[in-house]
């Protein structure tokens, strides 16, 4: 299977910020929370469909730590869906034996999500399929800060020199710790911008931009961005012989 898809080049680890919901609400005379309802939606398809194209890893930007400067109304019902979706995938994630892991600063969020989010990272954690990451009170600085202290900390202990600190260390500090660094970053909806997404761990990524509102993200879509992708010299600084 990784020979397979290694020779079909599928990224191994896709990550996504899902923009658009708002506006894709607004074009159809609905309110904003239904655009995100429906990008949650959306995000359980794309899921299914990421493994079945034989992507190793996927991560979702749900909520950024500067989302929490919308209405307080948006914001609770981002967080809503956010539970609601906590509650209801243990079963799924266990049938297609996904392992979930939430990345960004926990410890703002409301501590039945916290408790929610700790059981089904438990549960899930020994599921050697899809590695899904959904990124919650999540921004690429505040990972690094949480980072920098926590090596800052192990250097005060006398554990860490800070001569050795290194790129790897710095590494296994970041939420994403063990996981592979994304292959493919696809943005949708047409702002040509990261928003402070996985800054560190896409140094060398291919971005992807699309039009597409994130609720009407397809299969279609994702196999295009895929498509470009493997059309790409990656050339990590070097030449390409
Ligand atoms: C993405 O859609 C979801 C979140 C940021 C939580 P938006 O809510 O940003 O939708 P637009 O960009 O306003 O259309
Ligand atoms: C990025 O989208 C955050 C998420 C998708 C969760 P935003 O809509 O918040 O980003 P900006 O404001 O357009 O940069
Ligand atoms: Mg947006």
């Amino acid at each position: 299977m990784e020979q397979e898809r290694q020779e079909r080049q599928i990224p191994r680890h896709v990550a996504i910020i899902m923009d658009g919901n708002g506006r894709w609400a607004k074009k159809r005379g609905l309110p904003r929370t239904m655009g995100h309802a429906q990008g949650a939606r959306v995000v359980e398809q794309i899921l299914e469909d990421a493994k079945d194209m034989g992507i190793r890893y996927l991560t979702v930007y749900a909520f950024s730590t500067e989302n929490w400067s919308r209405p307080a109304a948006e914001v609770k019902a981002l967080m809503n869906l956010l539970r609601t979706y906590m509650k209801t995938s243990l079963a799924k994630c266990a049938k297609n034996n996904v392992c979930i892991r939430v990345i960004g600063d926990k410890s703002k969020l409301d501590e039945d999500l916290q408790a929610s989010i700790a059981e089904l990272e438990k549960e899930t954690a020994d599921n050697d399929g899809t590695g899904f990451q959904i990124a919650i009170n999540y921004g690429g600085r505040d990972e690094l800060v949480r980072a920098a202290r926590r090596l800052a900390a192990a250097a005060a202990e006398g554990t860490l020199r800070p001569g050795e600190i290194s790129e790897q260390s710095i590494s296994d500090a970041l939420d994403t710790a063990g996981i592979p660094d994304p292959d493919l970053l696809i943005r949708t909806c047409g702002e040509l911008r990261i928003s402070n997404f996985m800054i560190w761990q896409s140094a060398y990524t291919e971005y992807y931009f699309t039009e597409t509102a994130w609720p009407d993200f397809t299969r279609a879509e994702l196999e295009r961005a895929v498509e470009a992708y493997q059309r790409r010299e990656r050339r990590y600084g070097g030449l390409v012989q």
